[in-house]
C-alpha cells in the first residue's frame, strides 16, 4: 500500500539554519536535491518560543530556489497565514489545536493562494482530524512537543501516521516534523509518512547536501522494502 503514497519529499528546517549565513545554507540543502524549505513560525503564546517572521520569511523566498513550506505555530494562523501567502509561501500549515473550523481555516488559506495543511501535536488524538481531512492537502503529524528542534523523536506518533493511511484512507502528503533523522527515517516512511522535515539532521550535518541525499536514500529503501 505505501507504493500508492505521494513520493517522498525531504524538507530541511530552516530553524537549525546558521542565520548569519542563510543564503549560503539554503544554496547547500538545494544542491542535496531538497524539495522544500521547511519554515518554523512560533509566536510565543501557542509554543514557549519565538523563531521568524514576515522580514526573514520574506528574505527566505528571495534566495530560495524551492517552495516554502510555512508550518505556523501560532495561536492566529488566518492573519499570519495572509502575511506569508502574499510572501509566495507555497503551503501554510495551521494546527488543529488552535481551531474548531477547520475547514474554513482552510478553505481561507486555499483562497489566498496557498496549499493548506494541518498539523497535530502529540498528545491530541487522530480523530481530532476527521473534520480536515478532506479539506486540507497535507497532514503534518508532530513527532517532537512543537517548539524547539534537536528533540528526540516520539515513535508513538507514528500509529496516528498509520490511522491516517489505512483507517481514513488520507491519499494527500503526510508530513512528520521532529526528530527525524538517519535512525528514525526509515520507520516513517514504512508508516506512510512521505514528507520529511530534518533540522539539526541536515543543518547539523558536515555535509548538509550529502544529508539530503542520504535521508532520501534511506526513506526510498524503506518504502521499497515495506
Ligand atoms: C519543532 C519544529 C520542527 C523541528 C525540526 O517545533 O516544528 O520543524 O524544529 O527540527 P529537528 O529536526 O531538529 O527536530
Ligand atoms: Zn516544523
Amino acid at each position: 500500500m505505501s507504493g500508492a503514497n505521494p513520493p517522498i519529499r525531504i524538507a530541511p528546517s530552516l530553524l537549525s539554519v546558521d542565520f548569519g549565513r542563510m543564503a549560503e545554507g539554503l544554496a547547500m540543502v538545494e544542491r542535496g536535491g531538497a524539495d522544500l524549505h521547511h519554515v518554523d513560525v512560533m509566536d510565543g503564546h501557542f509554543v514557549p518560543n519565538l523563531s521568524i517572521g514576515p522580514p526573514v520569511v520574506k528574505a527566505v523566498a528571495a534566495a530560495a530556489k524551492i517552495p516554502l513550506d510555512c508550518h505556523l505555530m501560532v495561536t492566529d494562523p488566518l492573519t499570519y497565514g495572509e502575511r506569508f501567502a502574499k510572501l509566495g509561501a507555497w503551503g501554510v500549515t495551521f494546527h488543529i489545536e488552535v481551531t474548531d473550523d477547520p475547514a474554513a481555516l482552510a478553505a481561507a488559506l486555499r483562497a489566498m493562494g496557498v496549499r493548506p495543511a494541518v498539523a497535530i501535536n502529540p498528545p491530541t488524538p487522530v480523530e481530532r482530524l476527521e473534520r480536515a481531512l478532506d479539506h486540507v492537502d497535507m497532514v503534518l503529524v508532530m513527532s517532537v512537543h512543537p517548539g524547539f528542534g534537536g528533540q528526540k523523536f516520539i515513535p508513538d506518533v507514528l500509529a496516528k501516521v498509520e490511522a491516517l493511511r489505512r483507517r481514513y484512507g488520507y491519499g494527500g502528503d503526510i508530513e512528520m516534523d521532529g526528530g527525524v533523522d538517519r535512525s528514525t527515517i526509515a520507520d516513517c516512511a514504512r508508516a506512510g509518512a512521505n514528507v520529511l522535515v530534518a533540522g539539526t539532521a541536515i543543518y547539523g550535518a558536515a555535509d548538509p547536501a550529502g544529508e539530503v541525499i542520504e535521508l532520501r536514500r534511506r526513506a526510498d529503501a524503506a518504502r521499497k522494502g515495506a
